[in-house]
Parts: C-alpha cells; structure tokens; sequence
C-alpha cells in the first residue's frame, strides 16, 4: 500500500494568505527554517495504478500537479483517482471537489451527515450527477472504493464545521459529522484522523495495531492561537486535541501499538512547524514525525 501527504497544513495552509505571525513569515523567508505546507489531504493505493484522495483540498490543484502518480496517463482525459473520501465538512476538506469538476467520473464517498451538507450546495453540482456518484457510507461498515483497498470510517469526538455552527456548538460530540478512516490492504493498516477533539479510550482500541496513524496535529497548547495573538479560539472550541499536556494526543496514545506516527494538518501557529525548534525536537523524542507535503511511505 502507498500513501502520499499531499497536504500537511491546516485550514489556511502555510504560510496563509493573509497571515504575518512569526511561522507564516519564516515559511516565506526561509524555507530551512519553516517549509511552506498546503492544505490537508491524503492520496492512499493498493497498487501505485488506482488512487483514492482522502479530502479535496483547496490547494489539490497544485498538488496534484506536485505528484507524479496523481498526473493523467493515458487517452486524452484521465486521472487515476478513483474516488474521493471526505472525513468532514470542512472547507479545507471539501473545497478542492470544485476543481475536480471536467466531467471526470470518480465516486464521492462520505457519511450521510458529511455528503448531506455537500449535498445541500448547489455550487458542488459542478461535479455532474450523471458522472460523479456521491456514495453515503455508515458508520463502521467496511467499503471498497478502490479495488484491492478497504475502508472503515469510525466517528471521533468533533462538530459541524466551521460554515455551518449555528448560535451554540456542541463540542467534543462523536456523530456523523467528523469521522477517521482505517484504510488496509494487503494486510497493512493505516489510519487516518485529521480532525479529533479529544482522545478516547475507544479512539485508541480503534488505533491499536495501526501501522501508521496520520493524525491532528492542528496545535500543540490548547491556546496556540491565543498565544500567538492571531486569535481568541482554543483548540477545543475549534474540535482539536492538542498534542501537549496530560490528555494531549502524545500522552494519549503512548501506550497505543501504533507503528509510525505522523502529525498531519497542522495549524501554521503551531511551533513544533520550526524546524529544529524544542518543540519540534520534543514531539521528535516521543516518536512523532511532523508531516510535510510530499512525505510519502510504501507498506
Ligand atoms: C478546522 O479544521 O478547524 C477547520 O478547517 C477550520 C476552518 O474551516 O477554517
Ligand atoms: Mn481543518
Ligand atoms: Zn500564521
């Protein structure tokens, strides 16, 4: 099985438009120091031949354009993407299916409560019915949306995204709405949990045995925003387990079986993005790799 990182970053990428905290301007001044990241998706295959996109980012453009594996290869149109698999609603997992548009044929796979909201936007018809089928899949039922490649969407402690919160938020709620994903074939595993607000006992059962866990790593204080002046949300009001402190994602799931583990969309105020930073180095200690686009692995 392959997987390829094809976004690190969290909502925003990095360095993010419109954003001058220290990060964002490493990222654009000194690339050692900070590498620039895009938005969050993955691309997993069971053969390297047929890919399925895990989240459509904004920035799936150019990375498609950035991996090889992904580019057309035969006839006049053609992708390689076989299906996409949204793990929530959120605009950096699902605004790239608007650059998926051109008449491609490739199944949409999601929960109910995910699809019902693309459903609900009439901007995502750009994605022909008649070419594009949008597969609703339940919770902890196994799926096969690339031959060869088996999927299990579970629920994680999450909330509706960000467009869609009305006047109050239930935080922390395990529903439809933000899922993970084991993703096996050939008898490897690799889970995939880009959003998570909190770390369960069940998260972890669900975890145990993974060879590669590709999980949030949006920030590393509850209060990296606040912190860093950029903002007044904490990780929790945003549905992000922290990777510090005592029920962070470290801790957490040091006791887990877990072969490799890989921080994936990760908030550019985030510090462990320095290169060589303590916190960095920290993580690094626990036996965590800090994601990067390109980053790609073969099991
Ligand atoms: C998140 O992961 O918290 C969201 O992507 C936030 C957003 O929609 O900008
Ligand atoms: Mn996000
Ligand atoms: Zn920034």
């Amino acid at each position: 099985m392959h997987v390829v990182i094809l976004g690190s970053a969290a909502g925003g990428g990095l360095p993010q438009w419109n954003c001058r905290c220290p990060i964002c301007s490493l990222a654009r001044e000194d690339s050692s120091r900070v590498r620039p990241r895009t938005q969050s998706s993955i691309a997993v295959s069971p053969d390297g031949e047929r890919w399925l996109l895990v989240n459509a980012s904004p920035d799936i453009r150019q990375q498609l354009f950035d991996t090889p594996a992904l580019h057309p290869r035969e006839g006049l149109r053609h992708s390689p993407i076989h299906a996409v698999l949204l793990t929530n609603g959120d605009v950096d997992h699902v605004a790239g299916l608007l650059t998926l548009r051109e008449g491609q044929p490739f199944t949409l796979y999601g929960t109910s409560g995910i699809l019902d909201s693309v459903n609900a936007n009439r901007v995502f018809d750009v994605m022909a019915e008649d070419v594009v089928a949008r597969e609703p899949i339940g919770l902890d039922a196994t799926f096969e949306p690339v031959p060869g490649l088996t999927v299990t969407l579970f629920s994680v402690p999450g909330k509706v995204p960000l467009w869609l919160e009305g006047e109050t938020v239930e935080l922390g709620a395990e529903t439809e709405t933000t899922v993970g994903a084991m993703i096996e074939a050939n008898g490897r595993r690799i889970a995939y949990v880009p959003g998570c607000a909190r770390v369960t006992d069940k998260l972890k059962s669900q975890l145990d045995g993974a060879d590669v866990l590709l999980f949030d790593g949006t920030v590393l204080f509850d209060d990296d925003m606040i912190l860093a002046g950029v903002g007044t949300k904490t990780g929790w009001r945003m549905g992000h387990v922290p990777m510090a402190g005592q029920n962070g994602s470290v801790a957490s799931l040091a006791e887990v079986e877990i072969g490799r583990r890989i921080f994936v969309h990760i908030n550019n105020t985030n510090p462990v993005l320095v290169e060589g930073s303590p916190e960095r180095l920290a993580v690094e200690a626990k036996g965590w790799t800090v994601g990067y686009d390109g980053l790609s692995l073969s099991l």
